[in-house]
C-alpha cells in the first residue's frame, strides 16, 4: 500500500513538473534556433488554424493586463477575443471588429455573458475607433484580407488608434512556406516594409514552429529617440595632450 502511495506521489510530481515548467508550453522565443533535427520545422497541425495551437505562447507574448483595451480586427468566431478577455478582465475591453454581420451575431450570442467583449461591424478600411483608445491592435490572419493598396494607410490609422505606448500584433502565414491556400498568406518582408512606412518598428517577429505562421509585434517609431552622437575621434597620428603646430 505504502509503495503504491509513493508511486502515486512520484507520478503526481512528474505531472506537476511537466505542466508547471515553461517547457510544457510552446516557447519559441525561449528555444534555441539550432537545428537539431532536420524534421523540426515540419508542419505539425492540419486544417486552417494551426497557429491557434500556439495560443499560450501568443498570449504570453502579448502580456495583456487587467484594464487593457484591445481591438481584435477580423475577430471571426471570437477565438482570440475569448482568450484575451480573461487577461483584460471586466475592467478591460476587447473590441471584436468584423466585416461579416453573421459572425458578429454569432459572437454577440457567444459573449452574451462576457461584457468586456464587444463585437461590432467595422468598415473594411479602418476600425472606426477613436484615437488613442487601445493598448493593442491585433490582426490574426486578417492582414492579408486588407486591400493591398490601402495597407500603409490602414497601419497608419492603427498608429493613431493605439496609444503611444501601445502595440500592433500581426499573425500571418509565411508566404515563402505556403503551398496550400495560396493568397491567404503575407510575405514577412512586405509586412515589415509596410509597417515601417506607417510608423511602426518591429520589436519581435518569430516563426511559430510547426505552424508555418509567424507572429510580428510592433511599437511606435516615436518611442525611439535619436541615438546619442558618437564622441569626436582624435586623429590617429596625434597623442592625447599633443598640441597642433
Ligand atoms: C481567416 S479569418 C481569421 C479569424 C481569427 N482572427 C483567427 O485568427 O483565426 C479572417 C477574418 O477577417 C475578417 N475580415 C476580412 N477583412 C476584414 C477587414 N477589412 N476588417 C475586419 N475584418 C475583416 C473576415 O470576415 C474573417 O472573419
Amino acid at each position: 500500500m505504502r509503495r503504491i502511495s509513493l508511486l502515486l506521489v512520484a507520478v503526481l510530481m512528474l505531472i506537476v513538473t511537466a505542466v508547471g515548467s515553461p517547457a510544457a508550453v510552446p516557447t519559441d522565443s525561449w528555444q534555441s534556433t539550432r537545428v537539431t533535427d532536420p524534421n523540426q520545422h515540419k508542419p505539425t497541425g492540419r486544417g486552417g488554424y494551426p497557429y491557434r495551437a500556439m495560443s499560450d505562447y501568443v498570449l504570453r507574448e502579448l502580456d495583456l493586463k487587467p484594464g487593457d483595451v484591445v481591438v481584435d480586427i477580423g475577430a471571426g468566431d471570437g477565438f482570440w477575443a475569448e482568450l484575451m478577455a480573461k487577461f483584460v478582465g471586466e475592467q478591460g475591453i476587447i473590441h471584436a471588429a468584423e466585416v461579416e454581420k453573421k459572425k458578429i451575431d454569432q459572437m454577440k450570442k457567444k459573449f452574451a455573458d462576457v461584457p468586456q467583449v464587444r463585437p461590432y461591424l467595422c468598415p473594411t478600411d479602418g476600425t472606426g475607433l477613436a484615437e488613442n483608445c487601445c493598448e493593442l491592435a491585433f490582426l490574426s490572419k486578417t492582414y492579408h484580407h486588407l486591400d493591398a493598396d490601402g495597407r500603409v494607410d490602414y497601419l497608419r490609422h492603427l498608429h493613431k488608434v493605439v496609444k503611444p505606448t501601445g502595440r500592433l500584433c500581426v499573425i500571418e502565414k509565411y508566404s515563402q512556406l505556403a503551398t496550400v491556400h495560396k493568397s491567404h498568406d503575407t510575405s514577412l518582408s512586405q509586412l515589415m516594409a509596410v509597417a515601417e512606412e506607417a510608423g511602426w518598428i518591429a520589436v519581435r517577429y518569430e516563426l511559430m514552429t510547426g505552424t508555418y505562421h509567424y507572429i510580428a509585434i510592433f511599437v511606435q517609431r516615436e518611442l525611439f529617440p535619436p541615438e546619442p552622437s558618437a564622441p569626436k575621434r582624435r586623429p590617429a597620428n596625434r597623442q592625447a595632450g599633443q598640441k597642433r603646430n
